[in-house]
């Protein structure tokens, strides 16, 4: 009988598959979260909130953590505590979650993009040499979907131009970049605890840090402008911070710490088999013609996976759009989405043109720039991470819905809206 596309009526190629759920729900976790409703105080800086940041910033190799609401507000709250602010120019990639952009702008300052690396889709460190101006203060290299940016390089030219790195780690939780924990590289990490990520409390967020003093300010940030510990004695007069440190409350609850210290208990053994997996995948689907997989960074170890980017040559799929492959492979039983695109061309981003830039910035911004960006951000989807807690049999169905793609690639143009 000939082979039909799911979505055209055949059977699909994942069968009754069973989806992991994510985040997971853990019996011990409900249990604590009961106690804690019934019993325990509620609000910041509790012993869960405690016992977490230890925990998290030793997990990835830091001295210091604080935690917060999300990982939009530890981006910015990173930024203000490097003294970040108006007339300064922050180089962001161009394609992440528009958080990373918008976050520089919270504090007045311009986000300038970069086109990414075509193997990682990472931040290209010659691209950030070239957008450095008089303004510089910042890079922030985001590792997209878990492969980790080229840190040797940054950290070169950081060094050489006297720039502070501030990772963005919402997608690397568990990733480490040659035996040091994502996040450990630069001068502050900053982590996502969003719903989808691979550790997920609904929302929240985190900072870690070695430096005792940019920690210290952190968490005075985040906590209206207290110093973490008890309250020093003040004299008249006296202030807990300096005169125009203005601080936010962007704290997080007992709640959130409680469900993230249940995940902490899987997270390295779900790193490890993502990784496994991951490359199980790659070396099945790259056998496709025109099927590639996002690199993981050159030098990490293990690669945290947020998403399994998968890129097509249109061409060897019949000039298949983005959109057709993922209705085809939704049918087939395998949810998947498209790249988050350049943040600058974002439904979201209503940032005014005069307080953003792109590099080399061109009379038409959004034609001259970002090329691999803009092109590789319409050809890939991103296969979800718990997709890669599946067994060997679910993976070897999952190589085969998209072989069974390639063999249908003509009917595929039927999917096209
Ligand atoms: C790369 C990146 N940075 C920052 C964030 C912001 O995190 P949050 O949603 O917790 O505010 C996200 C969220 O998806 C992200 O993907």
């Amino acid at each position: 009988m000939a082979e039909v596309l799911a979505a055209l009526g055949g059977a699909p190629a994942l069968g009754k598959v069973k989806p992991v759920q994510w985040p997971p729900r853990y019996r011990s976790t409900e249990r604590e979260l009961l106690r804690l409703y019934r019993q325990q105080y509620w609000s910041f800086n509790g012993p869960q909130e405690k016992l977490f940041c230890a925990k998290f910033a030793a997990f990835q190799g830091a001295k210091h953590c604080v935690f917060m609401m999300n990982g939009t507000v530890t981006l910015e709250a990173a930024l203000y505590v490097l003294g970040i602010g108006r007339g300064d120019e922050v180089i962001v990639p161009a394609i992440t979650w528009v958080a990373t952009a918008a976050a520089v702008v919270y504090v007045g300052a311009k986000p300038v993009f970069v086109d990414v690396d075509p193997e990682t889709l990472c931040m290209d460190p010659v691209q950030v040499e070239a957008a450095i101006t008089p303004q510089t203060r910042a890079i922030i290299p985001v590792h997209l979907y878990g492969a980790m940016a080229d840190l040797d390089a940054l950290q070169g030219v950081a060094t050489r131009r006297n720039l502070s790195i501030i990772e963005d780690c919402a997608h690397a939780h568990g990733g480490a970049w040659a035996g040091n924990g994502a996040g450990t590289l630069g001068r502050i990490g900053s982590f996502s605890f969003q719903e989808s990520k691979p550790l997920a409390c609904g929302e929240g967020g985190a900072v870690i840090t070695d430096d005792e003093e940019l920690a210290s300010r952190l968490y005075r940030y985040k906590h209206i402008g207290y110093p973490p510990g008890p309250r020093p004695r003040l004299e008249p007069g006296q202030r807990y911070s300096p005169p125009g440190f203005v601080c936010r409350n962007y704290r997080a609850t007992e709640f959130q710490a409680v469900i993230l210290l249940g995940q902490m208990r899987t997270l390295r053994r779900n790193t490890a088999r993502r990784a496994v997996a991951a490359e199980y995948l790659r070396a099945g689907l790259e056998e496709i013609p025109g099927v590639r997989v996002q690199s993981p960074g050159r030098r990490a170890d293990p690669q945290a996976y947020y998403r399994l980017v998968v890129t097509f040559q249109p061409e060897e799929l019949a000039g298949a759009s983005q959109a057709a492959i993922i209705r085809a492979l939704a049918a087939e039983g395998l949810p998947t989405g498209p790249l988050y695109g350049t943040v600058y061309r974002h439904p979201l981003w209503n940032v005014a043109p005069e307080n953003w830039r792109m590099v080399p910035t061109g009379a038409d911004k959004m034609g001259e720039c970002c090329a691999i960006a803009e092109d590789l951000s319409t050809r890939s989807i991103g296969i979800p991470h718990q997709w890669l807690l599946q067994p060997p049999p679910v993976l070897d169905a999952i190589a085969g819905a998209f072989r069974k793609l390639y063999r249908n690639r003509d009917a595929l143009r039927r999917l096209e809206e």
